[in-house]
């Protein structure tokens, strides 16, 4: 029977599954930047396109730090996330619901990404490998402040407009007070234009 691999042997999988990711991230976030409509979306893309980079070698040098080789096993979870972001822009959306589009595709990759190297940082620290732990927390730092950024542009204006065109009369406001406060519920005809 082959021996049981154990936590580090777990910990250099998921590192190489995290290399790949970024991998394939490198190649993503450029699409993402191209099809934004907002420059703030789209620098925010660009610039976490090179703070991606930046994780890349800091991945080199946690597997370093451990004395292993720098390899990627494919990440099947990333690749699924960055194949529905494809398959969004590829429907015809006004450019502010793409915007929100874009922004929702990137937020699912960034939190995937927090899981994963969440999960590095403790195993990491579990283990002992304090250069390592720290060199993932960085990672991890930046990916939730890419997080936060893309929330700041969503909820600062960028879902804001796309409703107002999905919604040219603020008729969602109207109904959510109507139904609220009792009064008269606005036509059936009026409900189903309004999507
Ligand atoms: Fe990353
Ligand atoms: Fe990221």
């Amino acid at each position: 029977m082959p021996e049981a691999g154990t936590l580090h042997d777990a910990f250099i999988d998921e590192l190489r599954d995290a290399y790949d990711a970024e991998h394939q991230l490198i190649k993503a976030l450029p699409k993402l930047a191209e099809a934004a409509t907002s420059d703030e979306l789209r620098e925010a893309f660009e610039s976490h396109l090179e703070e991606t980079r930046g994780h890349v070698e800091r991945l080199e040098q946690v597997f370093a730090s451990i004395g292993e080789k720098a390899q990627a096993k494919h990440c099947d979870g990333i690749a699924g996330i960055i194949e529905e972001g494809s398959s969004v822009m590829d429907e015809s959306y006004d450019e502010l619901a793409m915007d929100a589009c874009l922004i929702a595709s990137g937020q699912r990759a960034e939190h995937y990404e927090m899981a994963a190297y969440g999960t590095l940082v403790a195993w990491a620290t579990a283990m002992g490998h304090t250069d390592a732990a720290d060199l993932l927390q960085q990672n991890l730092d930046e990916e939730k402040a890419a997080d936060e950024k893309l929330t700041a542009l969503a909820e600062g204006g960028i879902n804001a407009s796309a409703a107002a065109v999905a919604h040219p009369d603020g008729d969602t406001e109207t109904i959510v007070d109507a139904d609220t406060s009792g009064a008269k519920p606005k036509p059936a005809a009026k409900r189903a234009g309004s999507r």
